[in-house]
């Protein structure tokens, strides 16, 4: 088998450079360890900023996205006593989108399937060889067990936190990773019942941190700020509900029930890989980086570091020209920086660790960001997302 780009992992950040190469007459052929049904239900990120709505859009695959998203123009910010709208049109122009990151990642897998480039599912014993020379090769067993072996001009390794592509690059270039780990963890629940808001609400309080976001007009996602050591078994729905109605407590408000669809419990962390590439092997997404969920960035990032990739490689691949992919880490991580900054100040700004003196440093920023206009703007920038280049 051969193409000119292999894929690596049909998160959102493999199937949207495969869409984004496509659209150039570049092929691609992706390759996913999982079964379809599995990567459609795993449920994730859903805030999408206007560039990446712009890009799915641009790219063919934002008709659903244009039905069913729901756009949003801020956001609440609450502690004890106060909720406060950050409007975000007013503070910066921009406004951001609900979507669901399993809506994104059926949509991109239907273009894929109907007449796109193939996508393989089910793969197993992925390995990528020579990749610092011209004629890399990805070794893999298929679904019926057969061994393949797949040679192609380059690999894209957006195959996620726990792929295999990030060690490569590591080992080849003795790279270097950040890390930094939370004392806490969220639980995120599911459930069928109406938003009782019309912006998502990032909440502080005594007892900890609570976002309440959504899915549809009757779907709520939920989260709470729990022990990283929590386990799921302990926490009962009625436990869960009772939880969130005292963390988003405010006078004349009512949180709405309803059945509980989904609940787990996500660890929270930051991570940074450099560089994102060796020789022929290029990394996007989670596979490079990781930000704690609070800023609503990961898929976002996602997104931005395939198309700073696509053309990049178009220019190698059509051009024979390798300036762009020779900026890719560089500029790719320099965005990366900033939005690990800003994922990293909204947790810290947010959840409850420390002391009273901690608290008392978190609610005088809260205070600072709903009373000052440039503090508040500065929050809007990147919530809603920064320029490709910063
Ligand atoms: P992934 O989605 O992890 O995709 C990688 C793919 O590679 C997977 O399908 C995996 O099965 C496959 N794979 C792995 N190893 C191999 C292998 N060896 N061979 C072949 N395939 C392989 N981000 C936001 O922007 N906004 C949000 O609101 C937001 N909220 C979040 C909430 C939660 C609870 C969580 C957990 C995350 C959230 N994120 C959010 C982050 C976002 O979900 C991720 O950043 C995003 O999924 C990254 O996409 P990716 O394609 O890089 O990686
Ligand atoms: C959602 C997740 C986030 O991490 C966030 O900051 C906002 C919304 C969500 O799943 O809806």
């Amino acid at each position: 088998m051969r193409t000119q780009v292999a894929i690596i992992g049909a998160g959102p950040a493999g199937l949207l450079l495969s869409r984004l190469l496509t659209l150039q007459g570049i092929d691609s052929v992706v390759l996913e360890n999982r079964s379809r049904e599995y990567v459609e239900a795993r449920i994730r990120a859903g805030i999408l900023e206007q560039h990446t709505v712009d890009t799915l859009i641009e790219a063919g695959v934002g008709d659903r996205l244009r039905r069913e998203g729901l756009e949003h123009r801020g956001i609440y910010l609450q502690y004890p006593g106060t909720r406060h709208k950050l409007d975000f049109p007013e503070l910066c122009g921009r406004t951001v989108w609900v979507y669901g990151q399993t809506e994104v990642t059926k949509d991109l897998i239907k273009a894929q399937l109907d007449g796109g480039p193939p996508l393989i599912f089910d793969v197993s014993g992925v390995v990528l060889k020579d990749v610092a020379t011209h004629h890399p090769r990805v070794h893999f067993t298929d679904a019926e067990g057969t061994p393949q072996v797949l040679e192609c001009d380059v690999i894209a390794g957006t195959d996620g936190f726990h792929g295999v592509s990030r060690p490569v690059v590591q080992h080849g270039t003795n790279g270097r990773v950040w890390e930094r780990t939370y004392p806490y963890a969220w639980l995120g629940i599911l459930a069928d019942a109406a938003p009782a808001t019309d912006e998502l609400i990032y909440a502080w309080h005594p007892e900890g941190f609570a976002l309440y976001s959504m899915r549809s007009p009757t779907v709520s996602r939920l989260y709470l700020q729990v022990d990283p050591t929590e386990k799921i078994e302990n926490w009962s729905d009625d436990r869960i509900w009772d939880n969130l109605a005292t963390r988003f407590a405010l006078e004349g408000w009512e949180l709405s029930t309803g059945t509980i669809t989904e609940k787990s419990v996500l660890p929270m962390r930051s991570f940074v890989s450099a560089p994102m590439r060796h020789g022929r092997l290029f990394l996007a997404g989670d596979a490079a980086h990781i930000v704690p969920p609070t800023g609503a960035k990961g898929l976002n990032l996602a997104v931005a570091d395939v198309t700073i990739l696509a053309s990049a490689l178009v220019r190698l691949l059509q051009e024979n020209k390798t300036d762009l992919v020779d900026s890719y880490s560089d500029r790719a991580l320099a965005r990366v920086w900033r939005c690990t900054h800003f994922s990293w100040f909204m947790t810290s700004m947010l959840h409850r660790s420390g002391d009273d003196f901690d608290a008392e440093l978190q609610l005088s920023q809260l205070r600072r960001i709903a009373a000052s206009e440039p503090a508040a703007r500065e929050l809007a920038e990147n919530y809603t997302g920064l320029p490709l280049d910063l």
